[in-house]
């Protein structure tokens, strides 16, 4: 099983990466069970936790592009490292800014800690992905880690204003599909593009080919948000890990909504209701299984996958290993029910 291999090759070092930066934070009484949990490395209480948290798709991803790319993965593990850590960062305030209270099948941190731990968790987060990008010093020349971190901080940039859109959004009573495709594209897709731009810039030093990389990625994390959005209204809650509701309660702009609210004005007065409870959500639901927004949301998402592909064929000059295992990996993601 495809996974399988690349959890082995892969996660023992990135682990043992991440925490060694996790770990060279300042400690305080109590700050370092907030700063490992969301890792899944101990539980509330900061004893050793041994079930799966995040997929860890990110990094898995920077480092096949490194070899698919023609390099050696060992030198992009700090930038494998850095994405990872700040996507966790930006789960957790993800998580108070969507009122989620379930995240990895656990409670999130801002439900167990409060708000105001939560946000200042995430921020030691945020700084620690700079901790883990700078170790590229080491690893690689000053110039290409110089041209990581300008392509990482963009990413915040990006991830900050993608956002800012989707809880905007919330309150708007249409979005275009051009403006929803400009969100995902920051909020997503920008750090799935910048972990496959940054894996071959580091194995290749080739600008040009981490271009093709970089393109290849937006669209998968495109398609990759496009998913997301399905599997929160459709999705298998013990599978994901995450509530199915929390999407609707909250009126986001997800994509299968945006087909629904453009099709049917029953789906407009519901999302109008006020208050809008959770009866409100069933019906919400089996209006967009009426009008087919499921289907329509998957034809979306797969324009996007071929895009993806046909970037990753421009990238790939003939067959590797590595080029093999990230498009069965990409056919994973467009199957995944997690
Ligand atoms: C969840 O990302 C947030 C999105 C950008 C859709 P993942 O589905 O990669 O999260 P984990 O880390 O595997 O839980
Ligand atoms: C995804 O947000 C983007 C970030 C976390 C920055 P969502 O709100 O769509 O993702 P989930 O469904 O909570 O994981
Ligand atoms: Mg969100
Ligand atoms: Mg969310």
């Amino acid at each position: 099983m495809l996974v399988a291999e690349l959890a082995q090759r892969y996660l023992p070092p990135l682990d043992a990466f991440m925490r060694d930066v996790v770990e060279s934070a300042p400690t305080a009484p109590g700050f370092d069970t907030l700063l490992r949990y969301p890792f899944g490395w101990v539980d509330a209480n900061g004893q050793p936790y041994h079930h799966p948290t995040g997929k860890r798709i990110r990094p898995i991803l920077l480092l096949l592009c490194a070899e698919a790319a023609g390099g050696d993965w060992h030198s992009a593990l700090p930038a494998a490292a850095a994405v990872e850590i700040l996507h966790n960062f930006s789960l957790i305030h993800d998580d108070i800014q969507d009122d989620s209270e379930i995240r990895h099948n656990r409670p999130t941190v801002w439900k167990i800690w409060g708000r105001a731990n939560a946000i200042n968790a995430g921020d030691a987060i945020f700084a620690l992905a700079y901790s883990a990008l700078s170790r590229l010093n080491a690893t690689t020349s000053p110039e290409i880690a110089l041209a990581c971190w300008q392509i990482f901080n963009l990413t915040n940039l990006e991830l900050t204003r993608g956002q800012h859109l989707d809880m905007r959004f919330e309150s708007q009573a249409s979005v275009t599909t051009d403006a929803y495709i400009s969100m995902v594209s920051g909020k997503t897709a920008a750090l799935v593009s910048a972990s496959a731009q940054m894996g071959a810039l580091i194995a290749s030093g080739s600008t040009e080919k981490a271009a093709h990389f970089a393109r290849y990625g937006l669209n998968l994390g495109i398609a990759f948000q496009i998913h997301d959005d399905i599997l929160g209204i459709w999705g298998n809650p013990d599978v994901t890990g995450k509530s199915a509701a929390t999407d609707i309660l909250s009126r986001k702009k997800s994509l299968p909504v945006l087909y629904g609210l453009a099709q049917s004005p029953t789906l407009n007065a519901v999302y109008q209701r006020n208050p809008f409870q959770a009866a409100d959500v069933d019906e919400a639901v089996r209006l967009l299984d009426t009008i087919g927004a499921h289907e329509y949301t998957r034809q979306s998402e797969a324009a996007y996958f071929q895009q993806a592909l046909d970037a990753l064929h421009a990238a790939l000059n003939g067959r590797s290993q590595a080029a093999n295992d990230l498009l069965r990996l990409s056919d994973l993601l467009f199957e995944r029910s997690f």
